[in-house]
């Protein structure tokens, strides 16, 4: 933990002010080892391996420490890096685009293995903290360590020690994994100062029956409850499947008659999107579909109610790769 970042935590059981205390190993930038303290209620908090961490995984509801767990494990063992990752994440926050996080203070709401907080902080941002429940901190951590602008942090959305002074905060493929999708979009909100902004990406409702159908039952009942690395093992075949589809089929019949062919293809803009990308990441991909115990599906109607509760305005949401919904507004 840098120390700088002192000025933007408050104690996410009292809202008090935290000081740093009992530090006993550091690296010149990071403090690794050490204490927070709260002056008013007197919570401590650990820094251990150089994050603060805010959330005793012991602790957890079930439902909670089983995703946080199978999570934590996914990008502990998915540490790769992909040059396509910066036009994903812009396909995911659009219309914000690299120039807008120029001098912000920005909050990530779930970073896993750090890579869009890798991309804020190369963009220019004054400061971007990555948040994340689980064990995926730690490939956080390491990804972002030699990054003078970012921090990461292990906490619950539920429960962010941040103060109100973030300009932009985000949240990529996060909050239909919380057990309330809705409460972890209001957290999130609450730490935008006035006139800051935010945008989500969720699962959509819509044009994904055939998942809440089909795949859900089987990832509740089977998926998510086998270690993962059994599941590691087991979602090579339906990646197998996709990776074929992908470089077989739609991208050739894509180019044919101008895409006049591909258009008519199952799911194909999704598809597409991740046609690019080589066995790891739709490795990757697969396995994210599989391994988490909670996950919902959103409809529309429910996403745009999301943002007139917190009064956003110029609110823009879309439907993005006909399979999800994105949104920014103004808080
Ligand atoms: C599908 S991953 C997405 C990670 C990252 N946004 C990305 O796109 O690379 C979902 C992440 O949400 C985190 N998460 C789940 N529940 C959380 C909670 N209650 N608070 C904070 N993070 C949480 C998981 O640990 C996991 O890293």
């Amino acid at each position: 933990m840098r120390q700088r970042l002192l000025q933007y935590l408050t104690c996410p059981a009292c809202g008090g002010s935290l000081e740093l205390s009992g530090v006993t190993a550091g690296d010149g930038s990071h403090v690794l080892e050490g204490e927070l303290n709260c002056g008013n209620c007197e919570a401590r908090f650990p820094i251990t391996r150089g994050i603060p961490r805010f959330a005793a995984l012991e602790k957890l509801d079930a439902d909670k420490a089983a995703t946080a767990a199978n999570f934590g494990w996914q990008w502990q063992h998915f540490t790769q890096e992909d040059q396509r990752y910066a036009d994903q994440f812009l396909g995911w926050i659009s219309p914000v685009t690299p120039e807008f996080f120029n001098e912000k203070i920005v909050l990530e709401g779930g970073c896993g293995k750090g890579r869009h907080t890798q991309l804020v902080a190369a963009w220019g941002a004054k400061e971007v903290i990555g948040v994340d429940l689980s064990a995926a901190v730690e490939t956080a951590f390491a990804a972002t360590r030699g990054l003078d602008n970012a921090h990461i942090i292990q906490a619950d959305i539920y429960h962010l020690p941040i103060q109100k002074k973030i300009d932009y905060a985000f949240s990529v493929g996060v909050l239909h994994h919380l057990p309330d999708a809705h409460r972890g979009f209001l957290s999130l909100a609450s730490k935008v100062k006035p006139g800051g902004h935010l945008s989500a990406w969720v699962y959509g409702a819509e044009a994904n029956e055939w998942i809440t159908g089909l795949v859900s039952p089987m990832r509740e009942r089977l998926t998510s409850r086998i270690h993962p690395r059994a599941l590691l093992h087991l979602s090579r075949l339906p990646t197998a499947l996709v990776y074929l589809a992908t470089k077989l089929i739609y991208r050739p019949l894509n180019r044919v008659a101008g895409g006049a062919v591909g258009r008519h293809l199952f799911y194909n803009d999704y598809l597409m999107a991740i046609s690019g990308f080589g066995w790891k990441e739709q490795h990757t991909i697969v396995f994210d579909h599989l391994v988490a115990p909670t996950a919902h599906y959103i409809p529309g109607r429910e996403f745009e109610q999301w943002w007139r509760d917190i009064e956003a305005t110029e609110v823009s949401i879309q439907w993005h790769n006909k399979n999800s919904w994105r949104g920014f507004g103004r808080v």
